[in-house]
């Protein structure tokens, strides 16, 4: 991913400021990594005030020559392994002006891979002294992703141990801090961080870019959280936080401190409708700009093709059909928006300034205007409000979530509500919409089109009607993703409230449904 990454100024300038104000030098020996925890150190300025010697060691010869890793020891352990990733951060240690030396040994790629060790097995080593004697802690990960994710979670991982390492060391005028301990073995120098879990339906690519983008913002939390993509490596026992896109039912459960999810998606239908979700357990949707953004782009799309004819035109050139068609202005074209949230206020306020007459529906009358609404939108209230509305309207573009009072929302009968002639957008939902009855409606041509992101099976099955329709176009759930280079921030914003017990943002009502 090429977003830029916000946790490593963050991290580092931490690491730097905690070690200058020690006095204390660090250094680092890499082989998984290859030298990218050195050379991040050696970016930061001033950074030989307290960064001292990074040795990069990808060979067994050169774990022996540069850092003096007995030979014996790699053959018999292994390179990626507990004493060799300590034997590293000692020789290190040794070599160097250290105060601190780090060390990772570990495999990122296909290449590297053994039996009982998979990519993303990672050895993190530290040894420093006390009084004179050199100690040493080591801890194993097990990191997901591809290679890149892998020495990315590996550097962060590294630097957080760091960090907490400098923390507990005192400052020199003796206020602050602590002291190491003198016999750590195993265990790592540091409170647990709290720990998320990532669950979703992904493809390896996607599951990499989520969990790097991810791990970057939780590593500027503080404190600083955890990622990982398997309850078994949480260990579940510490898991906090789940973010989730639409999870294989039964996932979240079992976990006995999980406090919170976070969907990455808009829509939680599918989530609410995991029977294993925990009862009153908090939950956030994604609430993202640039998501409704995208969503905004999807609609202004289908209403001007639609209005336009441009659909009409795409399947003239595949008849090789030269026929100029009637030119309709945009203030000739009523547009109904149904479900007013963050999605329909963004697709209003896109539409406002190009002149087509807006329509909402809201269930109530009482209630107030929803906020954010271009002035010229005019509200239909109540079921008397909704069919006055459709029968005025030549597009209909339906953003309601998914609940049980808009299942199967768009039936023979709603559809017969439509005006002949108009159109259907359907961005939200395929569950609120009878798909037969749709076909029905259009073979008959009472209705027009329809633009059809969303389906009751998904992906749409190859012999679906919809595929071949002449007018039918269709996305395969598109209409808006949630794009993580903005929301995982967003979502890193959730665990930070959570950690300060403050209430999460965009909390679903699980009563309603969304
Ligand atoms: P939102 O902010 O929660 O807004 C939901 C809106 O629907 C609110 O205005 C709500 O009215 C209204 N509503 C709910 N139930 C209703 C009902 N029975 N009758 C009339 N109005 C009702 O949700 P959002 O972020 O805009 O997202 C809406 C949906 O878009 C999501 O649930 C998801 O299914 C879909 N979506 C699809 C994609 C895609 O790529 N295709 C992407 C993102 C989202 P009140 O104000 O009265 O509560
Ligand atoms: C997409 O459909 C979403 O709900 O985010």
């Amino acid at each position: 991913m090429d977003a830029p990454d916000p946790g490593r100024p963050a991290l580092l300038d931490a690491l730097a400021e905690a070690l200058r104000a020690r006095g204390l030098r660090l250094s680092t020996a890499e082989s998984c990594t290859g030298g990218l925890i050195a050379a991040a150190c050696t970016e930061q300025p001033g950074s030989s005030d307290w960064f001292d010697r990074g040795v990069v060691s990808y060979s067994n010869a050169a774990k022996t020559e540069l850092l003096g890793v007995p030979a014996d020891l790699i053959e018999a352990e292994g390179a990626v392994s507990e004493p060799v990733a300590r034997a590293m951060a000692e020789g290190v240690l040794q070599r160097s002006a250290a105060d601190l030396a780090l060390a990772v040994t570990g495999i990122a790629g296909p290449g590297g891979a053994r039996p009982g060790k998979p990519v993303g097995t990672v050895w993190l080593a530290w040894a420093w002294r006390v009084a004179g004697t050199p100690c040493s802690a080591a801890l194993r990960l097990q990191l997901p992703g591809d290679r890149r994710a892998v020495r990315e979670a590996t550097r962060q991982e590294a630097l957080v141990r760091a960090l907490d390492w400098a923390h507990a060391q005192p400052r020199p005028s003796g206020e602050g801090g602590g002291t190491a301990p003198a016999h750590a073995t195993a265990v790592v120098p540091r409170p647990e961080a709290p720990v998320a879990l990532l669950a979703g339906r992904f493809t390896a690519v996607e599951q990499a870019v989520w969990a790097e983008a991810l791990q970057a913002e939780l590593a500027t939390l503080d404190p600083p959280w955890r990622l990982v993509s398997d309850p078994a490596q949480g260990p579940a026992e510490a898991i906090r936080l789940a973010f989730v896109a639409n999870p294989p039912p039964g996932v979240l459960a079992g976990l006995p401190a999980l406090a919170a999810v976070q969907s990455l998606w808009a829509g939680v239908d599918r989530l609410l409708a995991d029977p294993s979700l925990p009862a009153g357990l908090p939950l956030a949707r994604m609430v993202d700009p640039a998501m409704s953004a995208a969503m905004a782009e999807t609609a202004l799309w289908a209403v001007l093709a639609l209005q336009r004819g441009f659909f009409d035109y795409a399947a003239q050139q595949r008849a090789a059909q030269w026929r100029p068609l009637p030119q309709r202005r945009a203030d000739e074209t009523t547009v109904l928006l149904l479900g007013l949230g963050q999605m329909g206020r963004a697709v209003a306020c896109a539409l406002a300034p190009l002149g087509h007459r807006l329509l909402g529906w809201r269930r109530s009358a009482e209630a107030p205007r929803p906020a954010g609404l271009p002035p010229g939108l005019r509200l239909q209230p109540g079921e008397a409000g909704l069919r006055a509305a459709l029968a005025e309207a030549d597009l209909v573009l339906n953003l309601l979530p998914l609940t049980p009072a808009t299942q199967g929302f768009f039936d023979a009968a709603r559809l017969a509500q439509m005006r002949p002639g108009a159109a259907l957008i359907h961005l939200a939902r395929g569950a609120q919409l009878v798909e037969p009855d749709l076909l029905a409606a259009l073979d008959t041509g009472r209705l027009r089109h329809a633009v059809l992101d969303v389906f009751a099976t998904e992906p749409l099955p190859g012999d679906h009607p919809f595929w071949r329709h002449p007018r039918v176009t269709v996305l395969p759930h598109v209409a808006a993703l949630t794009d993580p280079r903005s929301a995982a921030r967003i979502a890193a914003a959730n665990a930070q409230a959570l950690a300060e017990g403050r209430p999460l943002a965009h909390r679903v009502d699980r009563d309603r449904g969304y």
